[in-house]
């Protein structure tokens, strides 16, 4: 079937000239005979682009990204599928995020990005977008961009690269380092074996293959509707990545015919679908911040309270690394996507209408499990209940997640004595020195890594098991900040701590040795410290000094939400006026 016999029935098919673009080109003013000029300067005869769709391919690749690395090829596939439709391609170099490289993190830069996506796409004679993503930020920042342009636009994911082997061990990225390196803090694994780790972990183009943020964002991309159907799990290196981007190409062009926007895929049913999802993948906790600011974007109201009501009745069906024991690749070959959607069913919203023109439901016509171990039945699940729970308490008046699965069951109801760091400076320094007063049944804190005071709200959020009890056995401890987690880790870590300690969130006022408590069951984590004590060390409590003072830092620090509101700045979150530019 042609992409265009996929359209549904009844769709008005606009004219070229009630394109966007026409505005540019079209025109008999100075500025239309000047962009016409300037297109032949171009190398374009007027017959290749007057007329059709301009197609923005807006892609992430740098040559420092190792998840991208494959995306100048790709975003060349889908020039070859806008070209095919009779589309016009025009490649935008946008910022790439790399996850790995970019400091003090990635999380600092992901409204930037978002915010160039959505002004390259509103500043040039862009008709629609096919954007090109995957490493973690990428994602949302890519969607959060093309819901507030609102022009017709796909996400083309960059798929996740092949698992790592090592001495006959399939190795997850992230996920294995973390644990190895444990390994090695504990004594129990030589320099050797270290440096072939380095070389085994990640060993093709893609993003992480873990069910990390990457995974869990390219998944949420698909269900919400913005990605052709069982785009997200295909391996970046696999044949079908490259027809994929193909296919987008040209899809993008008929959805500008079309002018089939974000606005009309990306409501209410859209996002709970997406969190229904994410929560069956046992997905990772970024997933939280990010779903509420893309949902910010789409005016959707979208909050902590959603995941909570909707975790209590959504199964894990992914067996997938860090809660599970597969890898990306195991869940393609398994059916992917479409295949865990098929088994989530009625839980979803089947007759929404997604970027292919068709709806999700007949998305997944033919879709099938082939393999129920990676992905399980309804009837037999990971676990009976979504793996995110949201956490409130004198200590997160406005919420804290832990995501329960990936965590020692023990420890869900625990009682400790706080041992305290603040900053990440003050963690690294001081976790190891002999004389921290601190058992296996301490509770580790890490206050001032927020949005404000991280800056950035880095991913410190699984604070290292000190060395000395890592030596005796212990590989999990209660450890609570108001940072974020690496979608790869694991174990009994309360994030997202709101409001952060930066900004005079009780975090902030937790000393040595006071007792705490995390009851995940009841859903509550306290300070179990005297209101008369608190009130005291609040009234001598000290603002800290502004962690920028010039530059993209600044803006960032005077606008960035907290963490339950999704981190977006307020100015990008809120509705209002920003007109499209008069080309002529
Ligand atoms: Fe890019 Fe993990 S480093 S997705």
């Amino acid at each position: 079937m042609s992409e265009r016999a996929s359209e549904p029935s009844g769709t008005a098919r606009r004219s070229p000239e009630e394109l966007r673009s026409h505005r540019w080109y079209g025109g008999e003013g100075l500025r239309s005979f000047s962009h016409r000029s300037r297109s032949r300067q171009l190398g374009l005869n007027p017959e290749e682009h007057l007329g059709k769709p301009v197609i923005g391919i807006l892609n992430t690749w740098s040559g420092i990204n190792p998840c991208h690395m494959h995306l100048r090829e790709r975003a060349e596939q889908v020039a070859r599928g806008v070209w095919q439709a009779g589309g016009y391609p025009v490649e935008f170099p946008v910022a790439t995020l790399s996850e790995t490289f970019q400091k003090p993190t990635p999380m600092l830069y992901r409204n930037l990005l978002a915010m160039e996506t959505e002004e390259i796409l509103r500043s040039y004679p862009v008709d629609g977008a096919v954007l090109l993503g995957g490493c973690d930020k990428t994602t949302p920042a890519l969607l959060m961009g093309a819901a507030s342009a609102d022009l017709p636009a796909i996400f083309v994911p960059a798929g996740p690269m092949l698992a790592g082997h090592w001495r006959g061990e399939v190795l997850g990225s992230g996920t294995d380092m973390w644990r190895y390196a444990d390994e090695r803090r504990a004594g129990r694994l030589g320099e050797a074996e270290w440096s072939e780790l380095e070389a085994a972990l990640a060993r093709s183009p893609g993003h992480c293959m873990t069910m990390g943020t990457a995974s869990t964002m390219t998944s949420a991309a698909e269900v919400l509707g913005m990605t052709l159907p069982g785009a997200a799990s295909i391996p970046a290196v696999d044949s079908a990545h490259h027809r994929m981007a193909a296919a987008s190409g040209r899809r993008a062009v008929e959805l500008v015919w079309a002018d089939l926007r974000p606005s009309r895929i990306l409501d209410e049913r859209a996002y709970a679908d997406a969190v229904t999802t994410v929560l069956a993948l046992g997905g990772s906790t970024n997933a939280v911040i990010h779903l509420i600011a893309m949902a910010g974007r789409s005016q959707v109201p979208l909050g902590l309270a959603d995941f909570d009501r909707i975790a209590r009745d959504t199964p894990v069906l992914a067996d997938i690394r860090p809660g599970g024991r597969f890898l990306m690749e195991d869940f393609h070959y398994a059916g992917g996507l479409r295949a865990l959607l098929a088994r989530l069913g009625a839980r979803l919203h089947l007759d929404r209408i997604t970027v292919s023109g068709r709806t999700l439901g007949e998305g997944l016509a033919g879709a099938a499990v082939h393999d129920d171990e990676v992905i399980r039945p309804v009837d037999r699940p990971l676990a009976a209940e979504g793996g995110v729970a949201v956490l409130r308490g004198n200590l997160a008046p406005d919420g804290a997640v832990i995501k329960y699965i990936a965590a020692t069951p023990e420890l869900l109801r625990h009682t400790g004595p706080a041992v305290v760091f603040h900053g990440y400076r003050d963690l690294r320094d001081r976790i190891d020195d002999e004389d921290l007063p601190v058992t296996p049944d301490s509770v580790l804190v890490l206050a001032g890594a927020g949005p404000k005071g991280g800056p950035g709200m880095p991913e410190y959020g699984m604070l290292p098991i000190p060395t000395r009890l890592l030596r005796a056995g212990v590989r999990d401890m209660v450890r609570i900040s108001d940072a974020r987690m690496s979608g790869t880790s694991y174990g009994a870590c309360v994030l997202h701590v709101a409001p952060e300690a930066h900004v005079g969130g009780p975090l902030a006022l937790v000393r040595d040795g006071d007792p705490i408590t995390l009851d995940v069951p009841a859903r509550t984590l306290s300070l179990d410290v005297p209101d008369d004590e608190l009130a005291r060390r609040r009234a001598a409590w000290i603002p800290p000094e502004p962690t920028f003072e010039r530059g993209y830092g600044a803006l960032y620090y005077e606008h960035i939400t907290q963490a339950d509101t999704g981190c977006d700045f307020e100015f990008l979150a809120r509705p209002g006026k920003n007109p499209d530019p008069d080309p002529e």
